[in-house]
């Protein structure tokens, strides 16, 4: 069983990414640079991380070649207004050293900005050729659907939070209808108690697998999902990868889709929308 690419919009994006939030410096460009070397083929930056440039330095420090990795980077919510968005993504190419991101994301959405005027700087980027192709994060079905309609490139990823204790089927389910990857952040559920949930466990003793590896394989065997646990630590690096060689049956997936909650969110800043 090979690593699988979620097609969208346009874009071929392999379903399981680096993700870097709160890794900085030599820590993360190590982990990026390690997490290459191994095998990882997509890593995920925003200029909000302040971790660029290390982003960037493992990239070079791997041997796999710029074109074989697909790097995503996101612009924050005050700088999504024309102009003022272009000049951050060129900002972001120069700390990561590249000529072009390959996803360009809208960190969160503003409502002191038009939306209009965000996705019509977001397609310019795109069409500058500053990112291969664009998409949003943090958008609910209604804001991905105004986006999905003001946008004239396509809108090809939304990257909100999701695992096992966050039910996001309706938004996924708007994300496949208009053929946009749903990428999910923090689909460790941030490495808390959600990896000491019995029925993970219990899966993961039946698979020897861990209970990481048993939650990443839930985001990625369904359809149109793409994960990108972080970890700055080389182990749990590798751990996070190696599930490419099993597969969870349909009732597995039904006891994890189970866990659900009402309180399941764990991230909403003041900034966040009124979610889904
Ligand atoms: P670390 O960087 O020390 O590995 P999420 O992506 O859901 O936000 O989770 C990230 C958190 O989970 C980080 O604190 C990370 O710590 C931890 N983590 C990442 N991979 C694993 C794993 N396989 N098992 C346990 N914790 C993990």
């Amino acid at each position: 069983m090979k690593m699988h690419n979620v097609e969208a919009g346009g874009a071929s994006i392999p379903c399981l990414g680096l993700g870097t939030w709160a890794a900085r410096g030599p820590e993360c460009a190590s982990a990026v640079s390690f997490a290459l070397e191994i095998g990882y083929r997509h890593i995920d930056t925003a200029s909000a991380y302040a971790n660029e440039e290390a982003v960037g330095e493992g990239l070079r420090a791997s041997r796999v070649a710029r074109d074989q990795i697909f790097l995503t980077t996101k612009v924050g919510r005050d700088d999504i207004d024309e102009g003022r968005l272009e000049r951050a993504a060129e900002a972001s190419l120069k700390r990561l050293g590249v000529e072009a991101v390959d996803l360009l994301l809208i960190h969160w959405p503003n409502p002191a900005i038009p939306l209009k005027r965000s996705i019509a700087a977001l397609c310019k980027a795109r069409r500058r050729g500053l990112a291969r192709h664009i998409g949003v994060s943090n958008f609910t079905i209604r804001l991905l659907a105004e986006a999905t309609a003001l946008a004239d490139e396509p809108i090809v990823a939304n990257q909100c939070e999701y695992h096992p204790w966050l039910d996001q089927s309706q938004l996924i389910a708007a994300c496949r209808k208009s053929d946009v990857a749903f990428t999910s952040y923090s689909p460790l559920g941030r490495g808390g108690d959600i990896l000491a949930e019995p029925k993970a466990l219990a899966i993961a003793g039946r698979h020897g697998k861990t209970p990481a590896q048993v939650l990443l394989r839930w985001h990625v065997q369904q359809n149109g999902v793409v994960a990108i646990p972080k970890s700055a630590n080389r182990q749990r690096i590798a751990e996070n990868i190696a599930i490419f060689d099993f597969s969870l049956t349909e009732a597995e997936m039904k006891e994890l889709f189970s866990l659900a909650r009402p309180n399941g969110r764990l991230i909403s800043p003041g900034w966040a929308p009124a979610w889904d």
